[in-house]
């Protein structure tokens, strides 16, 4: 069988290793890829917002499943456009990527079925907007409706910073279109978990929990970035509040689009916060999450191949997912600078690791030379353990595995675990 993986980043390397391990596969292939999928699947440069080209490849190449990684392709359409061509794909249609690529949506949807979420408005003028900030308390959070590259959220302390974020959004179109509507959102507090599930639409089997770090400094200091690591499981998704959240968040999520006749098929993200009131949705991805996927896929024991060609056929039902006891954690390993400008083609040393240890390339090139660094986010480092614990401390010891100039990462990953 012929696969194509559509992306670059630590998340696919993960789910090419991952998949890599399913002995069904003859030919991998990642586009774009990176320097570490390369050895695993054939590179080919195709951006995965390509949607034509990807196109073009999948058919010349006669593949039989994609898997469309990345929230871009699937909100634009590649899984439509890959059916259509009577090709299979795995990830949600246009109708049903709506869940992530318009926030507006997601709360509309939520404020329908009941779902627990922070109370919003939505505006598309300014001085509606505006008009509505004289009703509330601060903070309160200021949200672009599309997708903004996990940049389009903020927390406004102030009147002062609403106004600024409201004026960003609404007349200065700093985000483009995705800022054409935004919601105005209670700020709630609590512990933020990630619960991923795989869904066909109808029967839906949460994957193990997790926990990322978005700040790019200690102590949750600095701006955000895309992740700066995870862990898996989160201590705070109990059986309890796993019970609760199935029961009032994921299935009637799951009812919720098939009822709008955008029935959800592929992995679908749950960004939870379990506030002092019980868990609320704060957002939902369409797809796996980045750095998430880093230490949920390595927990996986079923092959991901047969339950991905289970959601496409709709025969989630008939698969039983198993799951590795053990702990993982992420750490990743940036370029300096980095969520702010950085270079790149800096050249990187990798030592051969433990066998504990997984290095999942984000941002690098394969060179003549040997590995340079090609992003942000360069590497990422996930180690197992028998408990969190003994995950953290061996991801701290295998740091030395790897070295690049200017190379920053979080010494306190995991440590939001403690209880
Ligand atoms: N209502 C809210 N109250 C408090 N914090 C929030 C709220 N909504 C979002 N956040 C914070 O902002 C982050 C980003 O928001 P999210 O809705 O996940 O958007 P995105 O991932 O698309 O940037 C969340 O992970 C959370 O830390
Ligand atoms: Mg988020």
């Amino acid at each position: 069988m012929k696969v194509l993986v559509v992306g670059g980043g630590g998340r696919e390397h993960a789910i090419v290793w991952k998949l890599s391990q399913s002995p069904r596969i003859t030919k991998l292939y990642c586009a774009p890829g990176n320097g570490g999928i390369a050895s695993l699947a054939q590179c080919v440069d195709i951006k995965a917002t390509d949607i034509e080209g990807m196109l073009a490849f999948a058919i010349e190449q006669q593949i039989d499943l994609t898997v469309v990684a990345p929230d871009d392709p699937l909100a634009m359409g590649l899984v439509d456009k890959l059916q259509e061509n009577g090709l299979r794909a795995f990830g949600p249609t246009q109708k049903a990527a709506i869940i992530e690529s318009s926030k507006v949506f997601s709360k509309e949807l939520m404020k329908k079925y009941k779902i627990p979420t922070p109370e919003y408005q939505s505006f598309q003028k300014y001085d509606d907007a505006i008009a509505f900030l004289d009703k509330i308390s601060f903070p309160v959070v200021i949200k672009a409706d599309g997708l903004a590259l996990g940049k389009g959220v903020i927390i406004a302390l102030s009147r002062q910073e609403a106004e600024k974020a409201l004026a960003d959004m609404l007349l200065d179109k700093k985000f483009g279109e995705a800022g054409n509507r935004v919601l105005i959102e209670e700020y709630i507090t609590g512990p933020e978990v990630s619960i991923l599930a795989f869904t066909d639409g109808n029967t839906v089997i949460p994957m193990v929990s997790s926990q990322d770090h978005k700040r790019a400094y200690d102590n949750d200091e600095g701006p955000n970035t895309g992740g700066m690591g995870a862990f898996s499981p989160s201590p705070y998704y109990t059986p309890e509040v796993a019970e609760y959240v199935e029961k009032n968040i994921i299935e009637p999520t799951i009812r919720a689009m098939a009822e709008e006749d955008r029935t959800f098929q592929g992995v679908l993200y749950f960004g939870i916060m379990l506030t002092s009131s019980g868990p609320k949705v704060l957002e939902y991805n369409a797809r796996f999450g980045d750095p998430e996927t880093q230490v949920v896929l390595p927990r996986l024991k079923t092959d991901l191949l047969e339950i991905m060609e289970a959601i496409i056929e709709k025969k989630l039902d008939e698969i039983e997912i198993r799951w590795d006891e053990r702990a993982a954690v992420c750490v990743v390993l940036a370029s300096e600078g980095y969520p702010g400008s950085y270079e790149k083609g800096v050249p990187i040393e990798i030592k051969e690791g433990k066998p504990e240890i997984l290095l999942f390339h984000a941002g690098t090139l394969k060179t003549e030379q040997g590995f340079v660094t090609n992003g942000g986010r360069v590497l990422g480092i996930t180690a197992l353990g028998r408990d969190l614990e003994d995950a953290v401390g061996s991801v701290y010891q295998n740091i030395g595995s790897v070295y690049f100039e200017g190379m920053h990462y979080r010494r306190d990953i995991g440590k939001k675990a403690e209880l």
